[in-house]
This record gives structure tokens, C-alpha cells and sequence, in this order.
């Protein structure tokens, strides 16, 4: 895939990151362990690149792009955003971060709010962040809603999130976190609750936004053949631990780690090493 001259100069960096979870209170046991999610993981997304984050359920992932977002913060470790140290950010840095990045989450019929319209969902993160008048913010979110493939934009700015199809609910949240023109989005299995044809569709658009704007991307997938299709890079994490990171065409043909060979023989249509 094409890169720009940013090429190797890393946008986002992880190290040691560790993130433990309180275990949670159960009558019938006395103490347990705290849940190790994340534990002291390194990570480097270069500019401008779609890195893959794929392994089985309860490995990490999900924790991993909450930590990018800035939904929680690490037990241990840091990340580095264009070089900065993310946990010092407050105040109006902080802010301008919250634009920079954004996350898209698994499940369409939960990261919508109900009670907004479309229009509304989408002009949110422009009002939180104060950008421009009430003219240019609704050009601008009819603009967006055309982009992601809700066109005529108009025609869906009064609908509510329970008149759309699962896709289009994706494309709403997809719309809602481009609007800003952030340079990194944590795109969380935006597929998976969705049919393969529509989970196609859906990398199609991801490809040409990020072709249109030059976003980086963490796609965080439980399958390697999304992965494949999506990603120059990809890092396997089981169990907390990142166990192999390589360029995609090398994960599937020549994967080291027995964990990765492990997953691609249970992934359907999968073999390795042809
Ligand atoms: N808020 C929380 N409180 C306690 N434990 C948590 C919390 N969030 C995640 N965990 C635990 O951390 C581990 C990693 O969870 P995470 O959601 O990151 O996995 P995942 O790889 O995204 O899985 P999936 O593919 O099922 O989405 C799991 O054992 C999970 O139960
Ligand atoms: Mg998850």
C-alpha cells in the first residue's frame, strides 16, 4: 500500500502498558485476582497506516483502544500520541485531542443515543469542540452523511437511530467519528454485528475515507481475513500479551508464534505457509 513520506514516523506508541481490572465482587468467593487486560504491551502505529489488532475474544483488544481513546487509563505504562505522553494531556490539550482521535465501536445498536436524530448525532462532537456557525455545521454534517453513503444527507438528518438498518447505524457512527477530520480512529470489530456483505461495504468506505482524509487506523478484528483485507500491519495479542507484530501478507504466509498458527488454523478458509 502507498505511503506517504511520514512513512516510519511513528503517530502512536505503547510502552508497557499494563492494564489491570478490579476483579469483580462475587459473595460466593473471598478474594480473586485482579484481571490482568493488558499486560506491559508494546505497540507502534506509523503514520497514515491501518494496523491490525486481532486475537480471540478476552484478549485485549477492546481494553487496548479504550486506553487510545482516552476512555480509561493504563495501571502502568504510556502512551505516546505524535510524541506526547497522553496521560499528561488536560485542559484544551485535551480537548484538542479528543478531536484528533476517535473510536467506532462494535455494536451499531448501542453506540447510538435513541433520543437523537441523525443530524444531531453527528453534529455533536462539532458542538462540543465549537466548530463554526449553525449553517456550516449542518452543511458539514449533510456533507459528512453523504460521505459515509447515507445520500441524500438530508433525507436522513431527521430520522432516528430505530428507523435504520444495522448498516446505516454504522454509517451514522462512522459519520460521527469523521466529522471532525480526526487523524486516528479505533475502528473496535465495526463489523461484526453485521452481515459479510454489509461488513464489505463497510471496509470499502473505511478504505476510501482513509484514502480521502490520510487517517491512521487501529482495526481491532477477531478475524484475519478482515485483517488481511484491511491492514499493512498487524500485531496478534493473546491473553494481554502481544505475541507477534508483521506486515499482514507475512502474519497468514509465514506466522512464527504457535498462538498465530493456532489461530489461523481455526479461522475458516484459512491456511498458512502456501
Ligand atoms: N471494565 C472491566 N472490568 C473488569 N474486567 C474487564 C473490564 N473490561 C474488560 N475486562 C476484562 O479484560 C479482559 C480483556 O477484555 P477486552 O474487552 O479488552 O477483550 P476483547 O479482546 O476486546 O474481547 P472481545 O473479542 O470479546 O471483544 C477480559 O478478561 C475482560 O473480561
Ligand atoms: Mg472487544
Amino acid at each position: 500500500m502507498e505511503k506517504t513520506d511520514t512513512k516510519n514516523r511513528l503517530l502512536v506508541e505503547l510502552k508497557q502498558v499494563t492494564k489491570a481490572y478490579a476483579p469483580k465482587k462475587r459473595w460466593f468467593v473471598r478474594s480473586s485476582q485482579p484481571v490482568l487486560a493488558l499486560n506491559s504491551i508494546d505497540l507502534g502505529i506509523e503514520h497514515g497506516e491501518v494496523f491490525g489488532l486481532v486475537g480471540q475474544s478476552g484478549s485485549g483488544k477492546t481494553t487496548t483502544g479504550r486506553l487510545l481513546a482516552k476512555l480509561e487509563s493504563p495501571t502502568a505504562g504510556e502512551i505516546y500520541f505524535d510524541k506526547t505522553p497522553i496521560s499528561q494531556l488536560k485542559g484544551v490539550r485535551l480537548k484538542a485531542y479528543r478531536s484528533r482521535v476517535q473510536m467506532i465501536f462494535q455494536d451499531p445498536y448501542q453506540s447510538l443515543n435513541p433520543h437523537l436524530s441523525i443530524a444531531e448525532t453527528v453534529l455533536e462532537p462539532l458542538m462540543v469542540q465549537g466548530i463554526g456557525t449553525r449553517d456550516t455545521r449542518m452543511e458539514k454534517v449533510v456533507h459528512t452523511l453523504d460521505l459515509v453513503g447515507l445520500s441524500p444527507g438530508e433525507a436522513f438528518c431527521h430520522r432516528y437511530p430505530h428507523q435504520l438498518s444495522g448498516g446505516q447505524r454504522q454509517r451514522v457512527a462512522i459519520a460521527r467519528a469523521i466529522v471532525l477530520e480526526p487523524q486516528f480512529i479505533v475502528a473496535d470489530e465495526p463489523t461484526s454485528m453485521l452481515d459479510a456483505t454489509i461488513a464489505i461495504q463497510l471496509f470499502k468506505l473505511l478504505q476510501e475515507i482513509k484514502e480521502t482524509f490520510g487517517m491512521t487506523f487501529l482495526f481491532i478484528t477477531h478475524n484475519l481475513a478482515a485483517a488481511r483485507y484491511m491492514c499493512d500491519r498487524i500485531a496478534v495479542i493473546h491473553e494481554g500479551h502481544i505475541v507477534e507484530v508483521n506486515t499482514a501478507e507475512n502474519i497468514i504466509r509465514h506466522p512464527e508464534h504457535p498462538y498465530t498458527k493456532k489461530l489461523i488454523k481455526v479461522q475458516p478458509g484459512f491456511k498458512y505457509g502456501r
